[in-house]
């Protein structure tokens, strides 16, 4: 299943890395070469030996060890196919954040250009920390793959979150990733991300809580999938694909209509406001004696209803935020709008949704099927999302 691909063990020093000499004769069972590297503290609870035999390969720990004409932590990246670090702890996790490379391990993964698999193990109350939940944000936005750490006992004596994810979970995610990358290559997905502003004057507007992190997941998704990715976004967003920075309801249409129709899958993640200032003012508004004042406003067009209407070959995608009734809602608007898939969320929860970095969501389509995605990383949902779309 793995021949020809090498795998890129990352060790660090956390007790469940005696697990991994496990997760190394998997995949050689699955004839991958494997190769490992590991941070100095690994070798508290595994040895070089022991590493040396399962994966019949040398194993790294110094750098500068072995003499090359390449430096070592750049023949390490060049040859894998994958990386996968586990178990991480608090302390790489927190150097890879930040770009820190003090040894061989986090000089290697700062160098290495594929997938990473992070698969962190720690305390339940280090991976509370919100310090070190802000440095798995960070991973995350910048398209590492983390397999977050299970629920159970753990070996300090707790009981709570921080037991390394299983092997066999690790591992699925290391074959997924290695066979599946590229499933999308050769198709151009427009998503959308952010809500759109609507001046009322050059200091004033009108706009709405989304984050654009949905939208911003998709994207990072399709992009890892292969797809030729475009993203348009009322973000500032820094990304290796095509990103389209716009402003109101009106510059997102105009932004979606112009790659529209060579588009293989619009995904509208955008909180499109539905009304904008019918004129807005040019100067500032002033203040002035009365106590209220009335603002106009006109109807911003529905770029998913009109984008449906005029849809050829394209796969059209409508999300659905509803503060109550999410599926009476929901089954409504996928009829009016037209579109062939509708993700709903219920932004009512403060534990998903708007800002938060993770989702649970219902996919409805248009023949009346429905598909419940489990609380997960708004990626994750990303990922399960373009995998329905594109069963
Ligand atoms: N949408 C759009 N243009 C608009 C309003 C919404 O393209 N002017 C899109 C959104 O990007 C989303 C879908 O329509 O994909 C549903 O958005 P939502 O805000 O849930 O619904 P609305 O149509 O705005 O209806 P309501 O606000 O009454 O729920």
């Amino acid at each position: 299943m793995l021949s020809e691909k090498t795998v890129l063990i990352g060790i660090t020093g956390g007790i469940a890395a005696y697990k991994i000499c496990e997760l190394i004769r998997m995949f050689k069972r699955h004839n991958a070469n494997v190769r490992v590297i590991c941070t100095p503290n690994a070798m508290n609870f595994v040895t070089k030996l022991t590493l040396q035999n399962l994966s019949q390969n040398e194993v790294g720990i110094e750098e500068f060890e072995i003499p090359d004409f390449k430096p070592e932590h750049i023949s390490y990246a060049d040859e894998a196919d994958i990386m996968v670090i586990a178990p991480a702890t608090a302390n790489t996790v927190a150097k890879i954040a930040n770009g820190i490379c003090d040894n061989l391990l986090t000089s290697v993964v700062s160098a290495f250009k594929k997938p990473v698999i992070i698969a962190p193990a720690m305390n339940c109350n280090m991976w509370e920390n919100p310090i070190i939940q802000e440095n798995i944000q960070k991973l995350y936005k910048h398209g590492y793959e983390i397999v977050e750490p299970e629920a159970g006992f753990l070996a300090c004596g707790y009981n709570g979150t921080g037991r390394l994810a299983s092997l066999d979970k690790i591992f699925d995610k290391t074959v997924e990733i290695l066979n599946s990358k590229k499933k999308l290559a050769g198709k151009k997905i427009v998503i959308t991300a952010g809500g759109t502003i609507e001046d009322i004057d050059p200091v004033r507007y009108i706009s709405n809580y989304s984050s654009g992190k949905m939208g911003l997941a998709l994207a990072d998704e399709a992009h890892k999938l292969g797809a030729e990715t475009i993203l348009i976004t009322t973000k500032d967003v820094q990304k290796s694909y095509k990103i389209i920075k716009v402003k109101s309801a009106s510059e997102m249409q105009t932004a979606v209509e112009n790659e529209f129709n060579n588009a293989d899958c619009v995904i509208m993640a955008a909180a499109v406001a539905d009304y904008r200032v019918k004129n807005h003012s040019e100067q500032k508004i002033k203040k002035t004696d009365s106590d209220t004042i009335t603002l106009e406003l006109v109807k911003n067009p529905d770029i998913l209803k009109e984008l449906c209407a005029k849809k050829t070959t394209q796969i059209v995608v409508g999300f659905c935020a509803e503060s109550e009734n999410l599926i009476e809602n929901a089954k409504e608007k996928i009829q009016k709008k037209g579109c062939d898939y509708l993700i709903a969320n219920d932004i009512s929860r403060k534990d998903i949704g708007f800002s938060s970095d993770y989702n649970e969501v219902i996919i409805l389509d248009k023949n009346g099927g429905q598909k419940r995605l489990e609380k997960a990383s708004k990626n994750e949902i990303a990922r399960q999302i373009l995998e329905v779309i594109y069963e």
